[in-house]
C-alpha cells in the first residue's frame, strides 16, 4: 500500500498536535511537530541572549534540532539535549513565533522537514506545511477553532503542567500570536487552496477524530 503525506496547518492551540499524533498512530506513520522545532530555536536564542536577527542567523550552524522517542512519545532535542519540557512555556512559544519570522530560520528548518518526508508515511503539523514544506501533500487539513476555545485549552494545559496562568493573558497571547503568524512576511499562516477546513470549536475529540480518520481513508 502506498504511503501519503498528511499536512496539518492551523492556528496555535487548536489541537493540531493531538490530532496529528492520533492520526499518525492510526495510520502507522511518523509524526513531526514542526512547532517544536521553532520552539527549540526560540529556546536557544533565550539561553544565549540572542535578540538581533543577524546574531540569530549567525548562530544557526551551531544549532541542531532533532527528535527522540521517550516511552513512545516524541521529544524535541536541542544539540542533543531533550528540551521537551522547557519548550512548552508561553515565553518560549512567543520567542518561537518571533524567530519564525526570520527567513533564514525558516529555510533552515524547512530543509530538514522536507528531508523527513522523502519516504512519505508522515503526518506533519505546523503553519506552512501544506503551502511551503509539502505543497504536493496528498491530504492537507486546515484546523480552526475560536480564539476563546483555544485560549481555554491552552489555559487548561498550563494548569495541568502545574503553572498558574491568567486567562486574560492567555487569550491576549493567542490573539497576538494569531496576528503575528498570519501577518509575517515570510510564509504567513494561510490555508492552502486545496486544504480541507476542520473547525473543531464544537466537536468532541471523538467526533473530530472520526472526521479526520474518514478523510485519511479517502485520500490514502
Ligand atoms: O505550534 P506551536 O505553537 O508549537 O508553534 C510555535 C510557533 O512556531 C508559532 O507561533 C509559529 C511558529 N511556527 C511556524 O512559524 N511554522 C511552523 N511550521 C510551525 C510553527
Amino acid at each position: 500500500m502506498s504511503k501519503i503525506i498528511v499536512a496539518i496547518d492551523g492556528y496555535s492551540s487548536c489541537g493540531k498536535s493531538t490530532i496529528a499524533k492520533a492520526l499518525a498512530k492510526y495510520a502507522g506513520y511518523t509524526y513531526v511537530d514542526t512547532g517544536a522545532m521553532y520552539r527549540a530555536i526560540g529556546l536557544y536564542t533565550l539561553r544565549h541572549h540572542l535578540t538581533e536577527t543577524a546574531d540569530i542567523i549567525a548562530a544557526l550552524p551551531q544549532i541542531q534540532v532533532g527528535f527522540v522517542l521517550v516511552d513512545g512519545a516524541q521529544h524535541v532535542t536541542l544539540n542533543g539535549e531533550d528540551v521537551e519540557s522547557q519548550i512548552r512555556t508561553l515565553e518560549v512559544g512567543n520567542r518561537a513565533s518571533e524567530v519564525s519570522t526570520i527567513k533564514e530560520v525558516r529555510a533552515f528548518l524547512v530543509a530538514q522537514q522536507q528531508k523527513m518526508g522523502l519516504e512519505k508515511g508522515i503526518v506533519m503539523d505546523g503553519r506552512d506545511i501544506g503551502t511551503v514544506v509539502f505543497p504536493q501533500a496528498e491530504l492537507k487539513l486546515f484546523l480552526t477553532a475560536s480564539p476563546e476555545v483555544r485560549a481555554q485549552r491552552r489555559y487548561d494545559e498550563l494548569v495541568e503542567k502545574g503553572q498558574q496562568p491568567d486567562f486574560a493573558a492567555v487569550l491576549a497571547d493567542v490573539n497576538d500570536r494569531d496576528y503575528r503568524d498570519t501577518h509575517r512576511a515570510e510564509s504567513p499562516l494561510r490555508q492552502a487552496q486545496d486544504a480541507i477546513v476542520v473547525d473543531n470549536s464544537n466537536l468532541t475529540r471523538e467526533e473530530q477524530m472520526k472526521v479526520i480518520y474518514d478523510l485519511f481513508n479517502r485520500y490514502k
